[in-house]
């Protein structure tokens, strides 16, 4: 039996991509719920996010997943270095911080590890693409039918919380991704002028 070869097409207009990037916005991970991803869609989704551009393929980034219990007991070590640092904040902010991952069925902590390349790519352009996996994943999830957010916050900067994720030296959160079902559509954003980001190359 002959195996039907894997063909890469050659880029077409795709009107319905077009529309949907055109149209693009993040969903709140505040008015996320139930369900996330099964299994299945889920590795999809970060099997898409890793696809992204990697000079010399290094693969500079991983995935920590939360969900179900994992969520809330993570949150403990978030909740725990909140207090910590802000020991005069009241016992319900402690609530509110240990809840953060609680937000959305299905987070996916990216981690930049940028290594060091005996090629030379600057750990600058790694970086870098642990930010594309960040959005890549937001579009994946996005195009499976579920909302994402790219969240930062605090904890993300973290040092007694980067140490519960497992962080090692040189290694950095990139970004805490949210996925679930969007209970609200997002309001419109502004966008920024094309003219004020834009020039024309001169010769100076
Ligand atoms: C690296 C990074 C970190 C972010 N962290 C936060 C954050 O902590 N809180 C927040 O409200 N938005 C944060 N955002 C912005 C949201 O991901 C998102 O861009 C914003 O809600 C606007 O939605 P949009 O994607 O539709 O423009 C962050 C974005 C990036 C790129």
């Amino acid at each position: 039996m002959t195996e039907t070869p894997i063909t890469f097409p050659l880029p077409t207009h795709r009107p319905e991509l077009i529309a949907f990037l055109s149209t693009r916005r993040s969903n709140l991970a505040k008015v996320m719920e139930g369900p996330g991803p099964d299994t299945e869609i889920r590795d999809k989704i970060l099997e898409i996010a890793a696809r992204v551009p990697d000079h010399r393929k290094l693969a500079p980034w991983r995935f920590v997943i939360f969900e179900g219990q994992a969520r809330s007991a993570f949150g403990q070590h978030i909740s725990t270095a909140f207090m910590a640092a802000n020991p005069t904040a009241p016992a319900d902010r402690a609530i509110f911080e240990g809840a953060r991952l609680i937000r959305a069925p299905l987070v996916v902590a990216v981690i930049s590890a940028p290594v060091d390349c005996p090629r030379g790519t600057p750990k600058w352009e790694q970086e870098l693409s642990a930010g594309a996996v960040c959005f890549n994943m937001c579009l994946a999830a996005q195009a499976h039918g579920f909302g994402a957010q790219w969240l930062t916050e605090w904890y993300a900067y973290d040092d007694t919380v980067n140490a519960a994720l497992g962080l090692t030296a040189g290694q950095r959160v990139a970004g805490y991704i949210y996925i679930g079902t969007p209970t609200t559509e997002s309001a419109p954003r502004t966008r920024p002028n094309l003219e004020n980001i834009t020039q024309f190359w001169r010769k100076i």
